[in-house]
């Protein structure tokens, strides 16, 4: 989603912007745009890629050492050249980038029409502009905090004024903005990725702070004014774990991380050698977990089918009834939610700005909140009782898959930690399924070695327009996210139905030649999925099985298996994701897809 990147020192700003905005592209985007400050204010901006806007900007020396640049992912307004970001005020003296939604912009804009302002683009963007000019006395945060004071929404915006061309004013609530501090220059971004080829040192804004940042001094203001003093934290991940390594794709690249993302989300916490599970920061005690009559999840796309994963775990290991929820959805399915609950939200970014409204709403209703995360520092990190962070590093692909796959782990050995608590579990049924957790990553390595299979299986069929993804139980979890992945990328459509429902309406759509992926994890019902495919194949469909590798049987059902290792069934989710990831991605690159960067789609949603 729109991705915001400042830059103030002794540099030039142009070429530190575009490549801080590459580094945001992963976010999704139709149209970017600079604006370069100075005793004037130029704003150069376009529809399209980024490779557009680099174009124009080659052709020309926009000279100046700050400025604020922007991808805008299409919300109020199509994708055009007038709509993309900075947006100025009349006189072109401020210019604005925005990341968010400005709720009462149409008030707003009323309001300002009458005053003489003339709008150009479509956006409730154009409105900041606006407003701040409406407001300036001389002070450009003085006319920022006035704004602050009547717009409603939640967004991430960054100002510059030619009055004023030593600072960029910026402002967060509710969607992220990050500031790099170098030495005698400084950066504003979306995400740290955007500024760590320039620094390592690095403050989060926190909910409804300001920021003057000028390029020898940064100065951080809460809500009500006063300096809010902040720590710096220095970024320990390297600048690789961003880019590509030789892979065609992000996505691939990040699939085959998988192994390492699920070993080290269980480093010092599931071991061989202790007993238990070691969940440090976690302050949920027995005592708490005991008024616990029920559990929430709360998630969006990917992180939601893990929470579906998630809810089979935390029933099946510590008894607590578990409702999953879409974050949108929440406040309308939930409505029980209360001091007795605990809900448990699941997001890679931490950004997701359903997801963080869900989160906020639970707390409002007394539940505690814990929540697992990728993204270290991120608002929903930051605004939660407890974190249990995943180690995934940086996902950039749109597609979830490293992300989910440490979701799983993480959830499993949160289940087994409440367990532990609760005393739901037998010691020996513990150390049994921690056992087997440690072998997961060696199992994903097995699957991986399969690449070639499923990439010629993805060539001969990669024209298809229908597929199906059937599974039951914590199969149908898996196919919901298979079909996700597949949908996402490959633009194929595709659909998840428990296997059992799909006589009871569906199986009017399977014609001869039709795709069904059937998903065969859990050999407790292995015997009613060989029968719903056999039901398919009746109809002429084409059948393409993902089975353990004792199941041989199914392979005189399907047409074509992928055996996975065995792996026990409550934790095959993690391993039986790997192939359906894999035919997905070479699914979409055999069609030619911009794999990394679909379209219409955004890595972090921050709106709702
Ligand atoms: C977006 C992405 C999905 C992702 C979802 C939730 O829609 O395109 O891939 O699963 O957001 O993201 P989160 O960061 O909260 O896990």
């Amino acid at each position: 989603m729109c991705g915001i990147v400042g830059y103030i020192g002794g540099n030039q700003a142009v070429p530190v912007l575009l490549e801080g905005l590459k580094k945001l592209e992963y976010r999704g985007y139709d149209s970017a745009g600079v604006a370069i400050g100075g005793s004037r204010i130029c704003v150069r901006k376009y529809k399209g890629r980024l490779s557009v806007l680099a174009k124009h900007l080659s052709s020309e020396n926009l000279d100046g050492t700050m400025g604020i640049g922007h991808t805008r992912w299409a919300t109020h307004g199509e994708p055009s050249d007038m709509n993309a970001h900075p947006h100025i005020n009349k006189t072109g003296g401020i210019a604005v980038v925005h990341n968010g939604i400005i709720e009462n912009y149409m008030q707003i804009k009323a309001f300002l029409i009458e005053k003489g302002c003339t709008f150009v683009s479509e956006t409730d963007t154009e409105v900041l502009a606006h407003y701040i000019d409406y407001f300036y006395d001389g002070d450009l945060t003085e006319a920022v905090r006035k704004v602050l004071r009547e717009i409603r929404g939640s967004y991430a915006f960054a100002v510059i004024s030619d009055k004023e061309p030593d600072r960029i004013v910026c402002v967060k609530k509710e969607n992220p903005l990050i500031i790099g501090a170098g030495e005698g220059e400084n950066f504003i971004a979306s995400d740290i990725p955007a500024v760590l080829n320039q620094t390592r040192n690095i403050y989060l804004l926190e909910e409804n702070e300001l920021a003057v940042v000028k390029k020898d001094q940064i100065i951080f203001y809460n809500e009500s004014g006063g300096v809010v003093e902040k720590e710096k934290f220095e970024i320990n991940w390297d600048v690789s774990a961003a880019e590509k390594g030789g892979y065609e794709h992000f996505m691939l690249k990040e699939i085959h991380e998988q192994p390492k993302a699920v070993r080290d989300t269980m480093y010092a916490r599931v071991k061989r050698e202790e007993p238990g599970i070691k969940l440090d920061k976690i302050t949920l005690t027995n005592e708490m977990l005991r008024k616990i009559s029920r559990i929430y999840i709360v998630a969006c796309g990917t992180a939601y089918h893990a929470g579906m994963v998630a809810k089979q775990a935390l029933e099946n290991m510590t008894g607590i009834p578990v409702e999953v929820a879409i974050a949108s959805e929440f406040r309308y399915v939930c409505p029980t939610v209360n001091r007795d609950s605990l809900t448990i939200v699941i997001s890679q970014s931490g950004e997701t700005l359903d997801t963080l409204m869900a989160l906020k709403e639970a707390k409002k209703k007394g539940s505690r909140v814990l929540s697992i995360v990728n993204v270290q520092g991120s608002t929903i990190a930051r605004e939660s009782d407890d974190v249990l962070y995943t180690r995934a590093g940086p996902e950039i692909a749109v597609a979830s898959t490293k992300g989910y796959t440490s979701q799983l782990t993480a959830i499993y050995q949160l289940a087994l930690y409440l367990a532990c608590l609760k005393g739901s579990l037998s010691e020996t049924e513990i150390e049994e399924i921690k056992s087997e957790m440690l072998k997961l990553p060696e199992k994903i390595e097995k699957i991986l070695e399969k690449q070639e299979e499923i990439r010629s299986f993805a060539k001969q069929y990669a024209s298809i327009e229908d597929v199906f993804y059937l599974g039951r139980g914590l199969d149908y979890a898996l196919a919901l996210e298979g079909s996700l992945k597949l949908k996402e990328i490959s633009y194929i459509h595709s659909e998840a139905y428990p296997a059992g429902e799909l006589k009871h309406g569906t199986i009017a759509l399977i014609v001869p030649g039709t795709v069904v992926i059937a998903i065969l994890t859990q050999n407790a019902l292995y015997e009613k999925m060989i029968s719903n495919i056999r039901e398919v194949k009746a109809r002429g469909a084409f059948v393409l099985a993902i089975a353990q590798e004792d199941m041989g049987e199914v392979e005189s059902v399907a047409d074509h298996v992928i055996f996975i290792p065995r792996v026990d069934a409550r934790l095959a989710p993690v391993v039986g994701i790997v192939p359906m990831q894999l035919l997905a991605y070479y699914m979409a690159a055999e069609r030619g897809c911009d794999v990394d960067k679909p379209r219409n789609l955004a890595k972090s949603v921050t709106v709702e």
